[in-house]
């Protein structure tokens, strides 16, 4: 029964917006992520990593959601600019208020776009990020070719997503500093599309331009390093 109404839920909202997070997901999402400490703590320490704080060009965030990223990103590093992409126009609305709640709108831009499907011309950016969207692309391949392509030579992408399954000693740890419900529910979010495993991902660069690239665990998420 529970089943049946979360599957008549999931084809209304791949009939609105066939990929990404449509109206009114957007909202609850943002709500989620006001009152989620781990992954904001997370957000922050991406936006202060020692490569992200000395780009002085333009930075793409793809999937950027309501933005938070950018938003840390431009108050750590003034000097570069953010564009946020995001495919659904609900998630862009609401990032914009946010951008502009933060008075960034002038370090930070949205477009609307797939990643598979990438809205710029070849090498374009200095540097390329994604933080919780990467389980979501409908085409993986085709979306790692895309940012292969926008980025420049000798640059950096990096991909963070939730690892699955989570090391069971960094789950144990990460509960008892933030409450096993919030880890419990941060995994159950995505009832649509799971999150990755290792040697799935690994594929899917190898079949990509990229056709190396590293895995890393941070925290509860894990950092794919792409290097073109
Ligand atoms: C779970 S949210 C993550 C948002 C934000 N990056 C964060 O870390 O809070 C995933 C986002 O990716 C977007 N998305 C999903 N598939 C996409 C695609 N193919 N192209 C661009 N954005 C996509 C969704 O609309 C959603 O806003």
């Amino acid at each position: 029964m529970k089943q049946g109404i979360l599957n008549f839920f999931k084809k209304i909202l791949n009939y609105i917006e066939p990929e990404g997070i449509p109206f009114p997901g957007s909202i609850i999402y943002n709500k989620i992520m006001q009152n989620f400490d781990l992954y904001d703590l997370l957000l922050h320490k991406i936006a202060k990593s020692d490569l992200i704080s000395n780009i002085k060009g333009t930075i793409l965030d793809v999937g950027t959601g309501p933005a938070y990223l950018p938003i840390y990103i431009t108050q750590n590093n003034p000097a570069c600019k953010v564009i946020g992409l995001d495919v659904s126009s609900g998630m862009i609305r609401l990032a914009s208020q946010n951008i502009q709640k933060a008075n960034l709108l002038n370090a930070i831009y949205l477009k609307k776009g797939n990643v598979s499907k990438l809205p710029f011309p070849d090498q374009f950016f200095d540097f390329i990020i994604s933080t919780g969207s990467f389980h979501h692309w409908k085409l993986p391949i085709n979306a790692f070719n895309e940012i292969y392509r926008v980025l420049k030579y000798n640059s950096e992408a990096w991909i963070f997503d939730a690892i699955n399954p989570l090391p069971r000693e960094e789950f144990l740890e990460l509960c008892q500093r933030f409450g096993k419900l919030k880890i419990i529910l941060f995994y159950l979010h995505t009832f649509s599309e799971p999150f990755y495993e290792p040697q799935k991902i690994y594929r899917i660069i190898q079949k990509s331009k990229f056709e190396k690239g590293e895995l890393e665990l941070f925290s509860i998420l894990y950092r794919i390093n792409l290097s073109k």
